[in-house]
């Protein structure tokens, strides 16, 4: 059964444009679309890529009319109801804010921009029109099954406040992964792996959480040639009180995506690498806590695994409804803002407050806040010593 639209601007089928033709594209936009598409009205109507050879395989393995090498072009040409974009960070700006000029809303892949400043140049743009256009954020690892259980669990404070929290990205990348020139440099990766792999789980974090406070942090180039750090760690205070600490590394053999939160009545983990399910997914009462009520803690229901398709599904009902997505506006800017203030706390040496990275501040700029020694040299100003 087809859901019915309450979006006047709003047409069927859905036309929809990926843009980026790589590996996230093949890997994970295309398959979520295709298995949507089987169950509602939508469309695949183009795609885009500066690799003509890219986009024109990419089409004709997937049945899509229209290959374009333009973006421009093609939203002229094609007026996408909805553009996926899979594309390196730096573009992900230029690219959100076109589409959402040409009334399309846009799905963009994480890491969001490279900078407080541009994301928020992104949101000027949004809802110009009545019922959007809205721009999310592609953080999947919040959608499904065992993320909405548990941020149920610790909305309603059914194991307590939340105390302590543990915030782990341990993954390895070789020196063939940095060998790729655009990786490793802040403005093509836009960051390190606080802002390229980390802040899934950071994001999957606050979305349990709630607002963080402030933070303090180190990072280090302790294996990798690169501009920015092969590592981090981080101390997170919440406005509810609770502390965390985290880790964002690709220097870890054993790898793991792990988040563990201790509340008064229960801990609650997460373990997995770069997808969960309901069985990821660990509850242990404290001392005290009858097996009847930890078993209705452990009541994930039917199990959806954290995936692209789960994020785009709910994404499409609320297009079709005109409603603000999760992941977008200041929901989708609260981990960009949490990366950008571990980069000021961990370069600065300092505390860095929820809020005060604003216009003016280096680090709302770009990541490197022209930090002396992180900075790429070419941008650090003339009158600080190299
Ligand atoms: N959500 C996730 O779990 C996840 C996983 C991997 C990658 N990603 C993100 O997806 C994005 C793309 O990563 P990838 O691994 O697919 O990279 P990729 O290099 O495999 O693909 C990027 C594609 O974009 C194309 N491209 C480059 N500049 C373009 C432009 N200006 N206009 C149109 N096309 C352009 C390239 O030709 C290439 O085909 C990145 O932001 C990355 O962080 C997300």
């Amino acid at each position: 059964m087809f859901v019915t639209t309450s979006n006047p601007s709003h047409r069927e089928p859905v036309r929809v444009a990926i843009v980026g033709t790589g590996a996230i594209a093949r890997g994970s936009h295309l398959p979520a679309l295709t298995a949507l598409a089987s169950g509602q009205p939508l469309e695949i109507v183009a795609a885009v890529d500066v690799d003509a050879a890219s986009v024109e395989a990419f089409c004709a393995d997937a049945g899509i009319a229209h290959p374009y090498t333009d973006l421009d072009r093609m939203l002229a040409e094609q007026r996408p109801d909805l553009v996926t974009l899979a594309t390196p960070p730096r573009f992900h700006r230029d690219q959100t804010v076109a589409a959402l000029r040409a009334g399309a809303w846009v799905w963009c892949e994480k890491p969001p921009c490279p900078s407080l400043e541009d994301f928020d140049a992104i949101e000027a743009e949004e809802g110009a029109q009545q019922n959007g256009p809205y721009a999310a954020i592609v953080f999947q690892h919040r959608f499904g099954s065992g993320s909405r259980h548990v941020r149920e669990l610790l909305a309603t404070q059914a194991m307590g406040r939340p105390l302590v929290a543990h915030c782990q990205t341990t993954w390895y990348r070789d020196e063939a992964y940095y060998a790729v020139p655009w990786r490793g440099v802040w403005s093509s990766e836009g960051g390190g792996p606080a802002m390229g792999h980390g802040i899934h789980q950071m994001d999957l974090l606050l979305d349990l959480m709630g607002p963080w406070a402030e933070i303090r942090a180190m990072a280090g180039r302790l294996v990798h040639d690169v501009e920015t750090e092969d590592v981090s760690t981080a101390l997170i205070r919440f406005e509810n009180g609770a502390m965390a600490t985290v880790v964002n590394s690709v220097l870890s053999p054993d790898e793991v995506s792990r988040i563990r939160i201790d509340c008064e009545r229960a801990t609650v983990e997460l373990t997995h690498l770069y997808g969960h399910r309901n069985a990821d997914w660990r509850i242990t009462p404290a001392p005290g806590i009858t097996s009847e009520e930890a078993d209705a803690w452990r009541g994930f229901g039917p199990d959806v695994p954290s995936s692209h398709e789960a994020q785009l599904r709910g994404l499409l009902e609320d297009l079709r409804a005109g409603r603000r997505p999760r992941s977008s506006g200041a929901d989708g800017r609260k981990s960009l803002e949490l990366v950008t203030a571990l980069y000021k706390a961990a370069f600065t040496g300092g505390t860095v407050r929820a809020g005060e990275i604003g216009p003016g501040d280096p680090y709302y700029a770009a990541l490197h806040g022209n930090a002396a020694g992180w900075a790429p040299e070419r941008e650090v100003p003339a009158e600080v010593p190299a």
